[in-house]
């Protein structure tokens, strides 16, 4: 039995990050300014502590800038809010990042929202989604972005393929959809309603789970030589598990993305990547929008 290529996410993450130090050093050179992440965390839910320190550490090792404001929980919206209009006006702040989720009481999307278009590194706002559903130019969130950069990486061809997407959230399964479109696949996102999964499953030639269920995408629902992208993370006492059943999945795909080490280093990756996106327009006219 041969067995899928295993696609190294962390090996593609490291490259980017490499290419976006590169850049950045270059347009310092260049403008004069460094350009910088501003990460809000509110409350102190664990988890989204490490993942902001880990945003803060990957952005100082490419040379930018991180601004981080730790709000306590008692924080209201208005204060939220009005932090995130100071910072949508702090012209040494290229990007903002509000790490989710937030504290029971906050509206996210009205939060989120708030962000200008043109910093919406995180690419969640309205405005950014409607710019990527209607083809045009913007920021796009982060780890459908990085799924597009390992299937590149990887030598996929989209053009025409079939590609299936379970999972429908705006986060990830709805942007992932709209890139994978954009790329000529003939496209389908499955969901927690989706009549027979594995039959359309089997139909993928590019089959991406997002779902948050651990060992969910059982071999039998992978077309031979299909290439699989696990998105899903589910934290077990083994330590880190994905959606899709790795060692029987990777006998019958034509490659795969492991878990850890695949789709998770490159949304770090694409962040650092989207902030220099949003430096480089906001040192040249006519770039992103700067409303919003
Ligand atoms: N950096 C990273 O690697 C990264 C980034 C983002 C997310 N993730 C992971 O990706 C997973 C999805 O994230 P998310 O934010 O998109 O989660 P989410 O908002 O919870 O969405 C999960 C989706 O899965 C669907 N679903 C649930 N049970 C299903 C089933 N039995 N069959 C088919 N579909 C089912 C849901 O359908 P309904 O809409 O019908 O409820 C929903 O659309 C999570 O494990 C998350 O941790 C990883």
């Amino acid at each position: 039995v041969s067995e899928a290529k295993v696609i190294d996410g962390k090996a593609v993450a490291a490259a980017v990050r490499q290419q976006v130090a590169d850049d950045v050093s270059r347009l310092s050179a260049q403008t004069g300014r460094v350009p910088g992440l501003a990460t809000i965390l509110v409350g102190d839910d664990p988890a989204s502590a490490v993942y902001v320190a880990s945003k803060r550490k990957a952005c100082q090792e490419v040379g930018m800038n991180s601004f981080h404001h730790a709000m306590p929980a008692t924080t209201t919206p208005v204060e939220l809010l009005a932090l995130i209009d100071q910072l949508n006006e702090d012209p040494n702040v290229d990007g903002i990042l509000c790490q989710l989720p937030l504290p029971d009481g906050f509206d996210e999307l009205e939060i989120v929202n708030r962000i200008r278009a043109g910093k919406d590194v995180d690419g969640l706002t309205v405005l950014s989604a409607g710019r990527l559903a209607s083809g045009m130019d913007g920021l796009r969130p982060c780890t459908p972005l990085g799924v597009m950069t390992l299937l590149e990486s990887a030598g996929v061809e989209l053009e025409g393929a079939t590609a299936v997407v379970i999972g429908r959230s705006n986060l990830f399964g709805k942007p992932m959809a709209q890139l994978l479109l954009q790329a000529n696949a003939t496209v389908t996102t499955c969901h927690s309603r989706t009549r027979d999964l594995p039959g359309v499953c089997r139909s993928a030639d590019v089959l991406i789970a997002a779902v948050g269920r651990a060992n969910l995408v059982k071999p039998d629902w992978v077309k031979p030589g299909a290439v699989v992208i696990d998105v899903g993370i589910t934290r077990a006492q083994s330590g880190l598990v994905g959606d899709v059943e790795f060692e029987a999945v990777r006998k019958v795909a034509g490659a795969i993305t492991p878990v850890p080490g695949g789709v998770g280093p490159m949304t770090i990756a694409c962040l650092l990547g989207n902030t220099l996106r949003a430096a480089r327009s906001a040192a040249s006219a006519g770039g992103l929008p700067a409303t919003g």
